[in-house]
């Protein structure tokens, strides 16, 4: 039978590239996602490729929508054997003394709660059924502190604090749990605050000693490669993938 993958946050961006990639394996694809447009869109790719996909509609910050989208996976395709944990949002670029809670709350709430929720109910999944492997998305800001990103930044953090206390105690149960770290990718949510901020681009590129973006399709390769099999005995990793941006911090 075929392996199974859920991915977060799959209608877009990286975790859309991930879900392409991980289909041409003939992984089969669980695109879960708040945007019903962008998830049905991952859907038709994944099948143009010759895998299985489903879309699934949730907002990860609701416990109740992960249990959701985690029982459908298996009720669907009987398990779950890679999940990425991937869906998130950037915050509006405000310094933090000028942030509203509300927007504070948002970022927490599917950034840090939408990531926990969903390993509690796909780990468990995973555990039961002898074991697999999830990567967590985590970010530059995840890694070394930044301006205008405090609560991001804090969630990002809390992704890497997640995976590395998540082998300490299921390992065991021969769970893997990894995390990437990319810089400035080019995908539809960074595009957005390019359009909106033009002079930033350049500022961002030369800032990175590769000097330019990363492609979603370099973190899908990243992303696939710790999932599947040619990783089997990383575990608790932090993976930067960024041009050497955060080195020279
Ligand atoms: N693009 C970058 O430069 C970059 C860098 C580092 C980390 N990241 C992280 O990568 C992840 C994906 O970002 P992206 O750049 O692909 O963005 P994106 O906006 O292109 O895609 C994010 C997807 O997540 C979905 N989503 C948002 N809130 C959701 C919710 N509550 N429930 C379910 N789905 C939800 C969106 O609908 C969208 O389809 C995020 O966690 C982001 O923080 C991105």
């Amino acid at each position: 039978m075929s392996e199974v993958a859920v991915i977060t946050g799959g209608g877009s961006g990286l975790g859309r590239s991930a879900a392409q990639k991980l289909a041409e394996k003939g992984i089969n694809i669980v695109v879960v996602d708040v945007n019903e447009d962008g998830g049905h869109g991952t859907v038709d790719l994944v099948k143009e490729s010759g895998s299985d996909a489903i879309f699934i509609k949730a907002d990860v910050s609701k416990a109740e929508e992960v249990k959701h989208y985690v029982d459908k996976a298996v009720e669907k395709y009987g398990t779950i054997d890679y999940f990425f944990n991937n869906a998130g949002i950037s915050g509006s670029g405000k310094y933090f003394l000028e942030s509203d809670i509300e927007e504070i709350n948002k970022i927490v709430e599917i950034n840090m709660l939408g990531a926990l929720y969903g390993m509690r109910f796909v780990a468990e999944v995973m555990v039961k059924n002898g074991g697999g492997s999830i990567v967590n998305m985590s970010s530059s800001a995840g890694v070394i502190g930044q301006s205008t990103v405090v609560t991001y930044s804090a969630t990002k953090h809390g992704i890497v604090g997640m995976t590395k206390s998540m082998v300490a105690e299921y390992a065991k149960d021969g769970l893997r749990v990894n995390a990437v770290a990319p810089g400035g990718t080019e995908t539809p949510m960074v595009e957005k605050y390019f359009t909106d901020n033009p002079q930033m681009k350049e500022m961002a590129e030369q800032g990175i000693p590769q000097k330019r973006l990363g492609t979603p399709e370099e973190v899908a390769e990243l992303v696939t490669f710790l999932l599947t099999s040619g990783a089997e005995y990383i575990n608790g990793e932090v993976i930067r993938i960024d041009g050497g941006f955060t080195s020279t911090k």
